[in-house]
């Protein structure tokens, strides 16, 4: 019997074609509905291979449903919505997408970024609701980019791509990160700082850092009180990172100018949440990796892990590395 997979999300033909003459695949038949939780956990239970997505919740309850099951490999560099400790007391390898993604979440949030700056999704907004009437020296006015500094909170490989741009724009830099890099700033300039330091001197806050127990909520009312009144915070990270009942009350109070999210605690979010009502939130549906091409080099990726796991070779981009060491 050949080894089989599930897919979590409809994939295009050409993508899983490699895996279809190989393995048993099995694939949910929607690009744009999650699996249902009783669909996944009757599925988990026979599969050798499962291909998520972020919005797919892996946790200890699912995972002890699986019998066969070998690797997890999840389309994002992001790994939050597994429990990857249940899943390595099994011995179930997890595999993410790093690198192919990097530039293209970077070219992302400094989008995201100038674009709340600039107000520019309101702006565009505005002139196809016929509110144009003429023009006026203060209309849509936003905040400059040019030389200003931007904070980076989590200073990864998509921390530094967006650094690299920022060197562009003039601006400076400053960086908190668990540790050093040395490279980013020899080569683009970014000072270290600490995260006081970071969200008091920054013209942008911009939250890079992966969620995990320690980073949840590490934006809160208290932090966003530290930060200056004209300061815009850029999230490209996870949405809880941020305490977004206080981000919501400090984008009210004006104790901060403006927020551009890509991210939210609850995805997807509702229209009606009381962020998407605030005209300085410029918010995206978690678009950050999501160019044609970045996309289907993370599916590659994904397929890749599960033929080498499957054939017994080491894979690709695993996270749980202590299983290699077993
Ligand atoms: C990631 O890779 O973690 C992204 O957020 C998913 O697109």
């Amino acid at each position: 019997m050949k080894p089989s997979i599930y897919i979590t999300r409809k994939l295009p033909d050409e993508c899983v074609l490699e895996l279809q003459e190989k393995f048993d695949v099995k694939m949910w038949d929607h690009e744009e509905i999650s699996v249902p939780r009783e669909v996944l956990f009757s599925e988990i239970e026979e599969v050798d291979a499962l291909f998520t997505v972020v919005s797919d919740p892996v946790t200890e309850e699912l995972l002890a449903k699986a019998k066969n099951l070998r690797v997890v490999a999840n389309m994002a560099v992001g790994y939050d919505n597994i429990d990857i400790e249940a899943a390595t007391k099994r011995g179930i390898y997890v595999c993410n997408t790093p690198d192919v993604l990097t530039e293209t979440t970077a070219d992302l949030t400094f989008a995201l970024l100038l674009a709340a700056a600039r107000r520019v999704v309101e702006a565009a907004e505005f002139i196809k609701e016929g509110k144009w009437q003429s023009w006026s020296p203060f209309l849509l006015a936003g905040h400059d980019v040019y030389q200003k500094t931007i904070g980076i909170c989590g200073m990864g490989k998509i921390g530094e791509a967006v650094a690299r741009r920022a060197k562009g724009f003039g601006m400076e830099i400053l960086y908190h990160n668990r540790s050093r890099k040395p490279q980013a700033e020899q080569v683009i300039g970014a000072k270290y700082c600490s995260f006081d330091e970071l969200i008091e001197k920054s013209d942008f806050v911009v939250a890079l850092a992966p969620l995990t127990a320690e980073t949840k909520h590490m934006f809160n009312a208290d932090v966003f009180k530290k930060m200056k009144h004209s300061a815009l915070f850029i999230n490209a990270s996870r949405g809880a990172v941020a305490d977004e009942a206080s981000l919501y009350d400090a984008l009210v109070d004006k104790q901060i100018a403006g927020a551009g999210l890509d991210v939210f605690e609850q995805e997807p979010i509702s229209a009606d949440h009381p962020l998407l009502k605030l005209a300085n939130v410029t918010a995206l549906p978690h678009i950050g990796s999501a160019s044609i091409d970045t996309r289907r080099a993370m599916i590659h990726i994904c397929v890749e892990n599960i033929q080498r796991i499957l054939t017994g070779q080491e894979p690709k981009t695993l996270v749980n590395t202590q299983l290699l060491e077993r």
